[in-house]
């Protein structure tokens, strides 16, 4: 009998069968060191915002609408202008298209209840209310059924332009305009129900690479120029400048075997990036490779 395949992840070797069935959080989890884990206030609201995001997943609900303090407003509308200006320069017309559509301001805080129902007017796609990160199988699971988990919260104050996890700015201002187009609706479609299909905890693992290379942190060719298409980097502004100008990344076109073959480091800023020459490409990609693992 041939031995499971030893799994690398985070520079880390990786039980295959975690993959396939991750553990989930219950409970509100911030990492040490976190900005705003001394906040008593801050920590209260982000457990206030986990309990309800948490039911209204488990029981479908849909996004809770939110009230939204004036603190979580500043902040928004701190971090928002930086990014349009970046985004104005740097982004794919794919989704600079998709956010005026959105109607997205600087101002106010948009309820993701009311954006979803705008994107699910266009792609069939909606809005799923997530606590925090869910674990890659359970997020794809969702994703499979055209329901994109997002969260509510915002990142702490003390730190506008930085968030060690995905929240509100990430999710909103990073995945949800491109739910707005086709293409990208069908990919991540397929890409959803290939994880939850998938069986073998490499697979689970080969998607992951392939969509963290793409749909969190890929560049796209447009018209001769290289554009920043992942959701990772739209919603940072160090991370925009920095894939894209400094000389600290590799940048690489996209070849699947490559990628899927290729570690990365969630926790810092990526220096290992591929290109990849357009949407269309990066589905016909993703639809071999399903192919490949019998999915
Ligand atoms: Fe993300």
């Amino acid at each position: 009998m041939n031995d499971p395949p030893k799994l690398t992840e985070y520079g880390l070797p990786v039980d295959p069968q975690s993959m396939v069935t991750p553990p989930e959080a219950t409970e509100l989890e911030l990492e040490p060191g976190q900005p705003g884990i001394e906040d008593a206030g801050y920590v209260e609201r982000r457990r206030e915002l986990f309990g309800r995001c948490r039911r209204h997943r488990l029981e479908r609900l849909g996004p809770p609408l939110v009230d939204y303090t004036s603190e979580e407003t500043r902040i928004w509308r701190e971090v928002t202008p930086k990014l349009d200006e970046l985004h104005v320069t740097h982004a794919s017309q794919m989704y600079l298209q998709a956010k005026r559509e959105l109607a997205i301001t600087q101002h106010e805080i948009p309820q993701l209840r009311h954006l979803g129902e705008r994107v699910e007017r266009e792609t069939r796609m909606h809005l799923v209310p997530a606590e925090g990160a869910l674990p890659y199988r359970i997020f794809y699971q969702y994703i499979g059924e055209r329901g994109f988990p997002v969260t509510q919260f915002l990142r702490h104050g003390s730190h506008p332009e930085f968030t060690p996890e995905p929240d509100m700015i990430h999710d909103c201002l990073g995945h949800v305009p491109p739910l707005m187009n086709h293409d990208y609706a069908e990919m991540l479609t397929l890409i959803g129900k290939a994880a939850s299909a998938a069986t073998h905890g490499e697979h689970v693992l080969a998607l992951k690479r392939f969509s963290w290379f793409s749909i969190e942190f890929g560049l796209i060719e447009e018209a001769g120029e290289t554009k920043v298409f992942g959701s990772g980097i739209l919603s940072s502004t160090g991370e925009i400048p920095y894939s894209l100008l400094s000389s600290e990344v590799t940048r690489e076109p996209f070849v699947t075997d490559t990628v899927i073959t290729t570690d990365y480091d969630p926790s810092r800023m990526q220096d290992h990036l591929f290109i990849a020459p357009s949407l269309p490409f990066l589905r016909q990609e993703l639809e071999t490779l399903v192919r490949r693992f019998g999915l």
